[in-house]
């Protein structure tokens, strides 16, 4: 991976030159010692997102909001941590996830010897803390970390703890516990879901593990200062500052079979799905090795993803390790039967029917036909689209902060009139209202 430079994704700039901390001493100074600099390599305690996606790592008393910016005091954001409880220390925090029982959805658990203290919006809830077996039967004290494990990656909706090299596995729904010994794994003081990927942190690194077998594939560990926060000498340029609503001009803009939802734009792609882990922007060349130049139309048909950057279509395969399928790329003439420049394309869900918009125009193509050819030619009341996309709420065709709405593409082929534009928000982006 390279270090993405600054003329990235819409002018967003690295989070390393917006205030990220660059040596100790430039840090506030609290009783005459220094913060801690989690860039010098810190084994955290506990790393845990909140109920909004910001990510928080704790340290002695200290924590770390998100993935830049110095050290603060835990007890300024969780006082009671401290007040009740004079440890100076989590031993493990994770979120809870969807559950059924909305009232400790996405609330946040703290772990303290033999104690477990639950927040909601930054505040203890009544009756915490509490003994850890009244919340978690069978779930040992003194842990070293915890994490959340949601069905789909676990069997059942669970939490995971860690304590030494053993991990008990907490089904939610029927609070019994298994335990299981995974030697192989580092000893973990923190444990992280975020990307639908669990992290076992340990020391200044982490390992990637499978939360069902224990299982680590790659290279592991690898150095958590490169990865997740932001320091001078490490990284590669994940992190992203989030953009103005009113600054968004897309490339291209699709959603995978498995319902996820790729953006576009630069040489950056972002998931818009996982709004939950808060919305990150990668280079788009860490999924699709080829783009190395951005896009110009992205749609998914069966389970794959096409791109077209110029004249040239490239398929993939829709999985996250994408792999550029054999004999690609070909022309767009080739491919599907068209040619000049591409400005957004897009495929309704269980359709067969690619929409390419070029210009003022829109034009179909059967991608189940051999060879393929446009079927149907028709004007757009409408031009210099950017990206176009159509899931089962319609279509919508995205031009600067801009995006039209239509209910369907079938009430977009018949329109001759243009409906009114409406503005990006947040909730659709996660750009900045
Ligand atoms: C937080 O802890 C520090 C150091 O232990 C202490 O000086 C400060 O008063 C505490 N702040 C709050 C809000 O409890
Ligand atoms: C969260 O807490 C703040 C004050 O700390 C309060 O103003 C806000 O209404 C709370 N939000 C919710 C959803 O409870
Ligand atoms: C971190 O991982 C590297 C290998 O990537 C290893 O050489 C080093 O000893 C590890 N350090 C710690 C503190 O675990
Ligand atoms: C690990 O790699 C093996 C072989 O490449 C693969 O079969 C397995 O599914 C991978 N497991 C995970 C958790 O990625
Ligand atoms: C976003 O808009 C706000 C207020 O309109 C402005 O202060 C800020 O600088 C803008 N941010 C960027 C990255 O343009
Ligand atoms: C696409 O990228 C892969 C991985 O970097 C490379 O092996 C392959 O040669 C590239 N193919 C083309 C056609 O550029």
């Amino acid at each position: 991976m390279e270090l993405i430079t600054k003329t990235l994704f819409l002018c967003l700039a690295l989070a390393l030159t917006n205030g990220a901390p660059t040596h100790p001493q430039d840090e506030t100074v609290e009783d005459g010692a220094p913060l801690p600099d989690r860039c010098e390599g810190i084994e955290f305690d506990a790393i845990t997102p909140d109920e909004e996606g910001k990510m928080f790592f704790f340290k002695g008393a200290h924590l770390w909001k998100g993935f830049h910016g110095p050290a603060q005091l835990s007890n300024e954001s969780f006082k009671e941590l401290d007040d009740i409880h004079h440890i100076g220390h989590v031993d493990a925090a994770f979120r809870m996830h969807n559950t059924e029982n909305t009232d400790v959805h996405e609330h946040i658990y703290f772990f303290l010897d033999d104690k477990v203290f639950r927040y909601y919006n930054h505040t203890l809830e009544a009756g915490y803390p509490k003994e850890i077996q009244e919340d978690f039967p069978g779930v040992p004290t003194h842990l070293d970390a915890a994490v959340e494990c949601p069905k789909g990656e676990c069997i059942t909706d669970s939490v995971l703890f860690f304590k030494g090299h053993d991990v008990h596995l907490y089904d939610i729904a029927t609070k019994t516990v298994k335990t299981k010994t995974w030697s192989h794994l580092p000893v973990c003081t923190s444990v992280l879901r975020w990307l639908e990927h669990h992290y076992c942190f340990h020391g200044h690194n982490f390992t990637r593990f499978n939360p069902l077998t224990g299982e680590v594939n790659g290279t592991y560990p690898k150095d958590a200062r490169n990865y997740f926060m932001k320091c001078p000498n490490f990284g590669h340029g994940h992190h992203y500052k989030v953009l103005n609503c009113s600054d968004v001009k897309l490339d291209a803009i699709t959603s995978d079979d498995a319902g996820k939802k790729y953006l576009f734009a630069g040489r950056i792609y972002m998931r818009l799905d996982t709004h939950r882990d808060g919305l990150h922007a990668f280079p788009i060349t860490n999924v699709w090795k080829n783009m190395t130049r951005g896009v110009d139309a992205v749609f998914s048909y069966t389970d794959k993803i096409y791109v077209i950057k110029d004249d040239q279509v490239y398929i993939y395969k829709a999985a996250t390790r994408s792999t550029l399928t054999e004999g690609y790329p070909k022309t767009l003439k080739e491919e599907l039967g068209i040619e000049g420049h591409v400005d957004a394309a897009f495929l309704c869900p269980n359709e067969h029917t690619v929409y390419i918009i070029q210009g003022q125009r829109i034009r179909d193509v059967d991608l189940t036909a051999t060879p393929r050819v446009v079927t149907r030619d028709l004007p757009l009341p409408l031009s210099d689209i950017d990206a176009a996309m159509c899931n089962s709420g319609g279509v919508n065709l995205f031009k600067g902060s801009q995006y039209y709405h239509y209910e369907s593409a079938a009430t977009l082929i018949l329109s001759r009139i243009a409906p009114m534009p409406q503005k990006i928000t947040s909730a659709m982006l996660g750009c900045q209202d």
